[in-house]
């Protein structure tokens, strides 16, 4: 019957303990998991972390600035931003299965990292906001795979790094829990999840910059307008997502052709199972007002009305 603070001072214990005097290596998600990854080792090793936030392009928008400000310049974390984005465009240009992409982003965030971690001196570890969800799931501890979450068990052999994980064991709710311990603002702690393949798998099929614009701008409209009603707390996830369908509206006295963008919501305690969220009416009409409205290219706004089981969360 362990308390968080037992968890934070046997998690420090732990690490100091692995890491000796070696360096580790982290990379910034922008999500909470690996936020609280930063901060937890920040307090056991200080200078001996070096994080890396890596910008492949597939961020909200405001994310990178929002995270720099945050565990940066009110942690202190010893931040290295790399812009990859082109990188990750160019290996993605004309892939369109789900496990691919995953499969691409992953390798290619591991790879950013090695090409960053050379120049560095003597890393020897990679730090990791793995959680028991994540495990789970890729079936490192079971049998069946349902997704192949790049952040667990994903590591390309060439690669040297040994993993710490401090997460592993942990739900979502007991990472919140852990990241209000250590100090970090509501803001952070209470960030929806947001999965590592970002955006890439919220454009359904293949990427392109015209469709991760529609994305992130409907995803800012649905968050502003979550927040406005004060629902933020309750849903667990929300987002939108292109599944790249168009079909026909009418603007003024002329006939459009344009996307469909679906809006994503659900309650959930880990992620394991969901609900639909039962977001008002008039919150919805809110919502779907403004992305028409504001939103170049989309003239159809869907709900998804479906639990986990059957659907994930996330389309892809
Ligand atoms: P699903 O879609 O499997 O999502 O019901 C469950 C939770 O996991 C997140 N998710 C991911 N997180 N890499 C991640 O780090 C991934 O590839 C990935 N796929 C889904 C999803 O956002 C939800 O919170």
């Amino acid at each position: 019957n362990w308390s968080m603070d037992d968890f934070i001072d046997m998690q420090i214990d732990k690490i100091r303990e692995t890491v000796g005097d070696k360096k580790v290596l982290l990379g910034l998600s922008g999500g909470v998991d690996s936020s609280v990854v930063g901060v937890l080792l920040h307090k056991a090793i200080g200078t001996q972390l070096t994080s890396i936030f890596v910008d492949h392009g597939l961020l909200r928008k405001g994310e990178v600035e929002q995270v720099m400000a945050s565990l940066e310049g009110k942690f202190g974390l010893n931040i290295i931003q790399v812009d990859a984005k082109k990188r990750f465009m160019d290996k993605l240009a004309g892939v369109s299965d789900p496990e691919k992409k995953r499969k691409i982003i992953g390798n290619e965030f591991i790879r950013v990292f090695d090409d960053e971690a050379a120049k560095l001196d003597g890393i020897d570890y990679l730090a990791q906001g793995t959680l028991y969800t994540d495990v789970i799931e890729s079936g490192t501890d079971t049998a069946q795979t349902i997704k192949s979450h790049h952040n667990v068990g994903g590591l390309p052999e060439d690669v040297q790094f040994q993993l710490i994980e401090p997460l592993r064991t942990l739900f979502k709710d007991e990472v919140r829990e852990l990241g209000e311990r250590l100090g970090m603002s509501s803001d952070l702690v209470w960030r929806q999840p947001f999965p590592g393949p970002g955006l890439g798998i919220r454009v359904i099929g293949e990427i392109t910059e015209e469709k991760l614009k529609i994305v992130r701008d409907s995803d800012l409209i649905l968050r502003e307008e979550i927040a406005n009603h004060g629902l933020d707390r309750e849903i667990w996830q929300y987002f939108t997502v292109l599944p790249g369908i168009r079909s026909v509206g009418v603007m003024g006295d002329g006939r459009t052709y344009d996307y469909t963008v679906g809006i994503r919501a659900v309650t959930s305690i880990d992620g394991m199972t969901a609900d639909f969220a039962k977001i008002p009416w008039d919150v919805l009409q809110a919502i779907s007002v403004r992305i028409v409205n504001e939103v170049d290219h989309v003239n159809r706004i869907v709900y998804d009305i479906t639990s986990k089981p059957p659907a994930t969360i996330e389309w892809e």
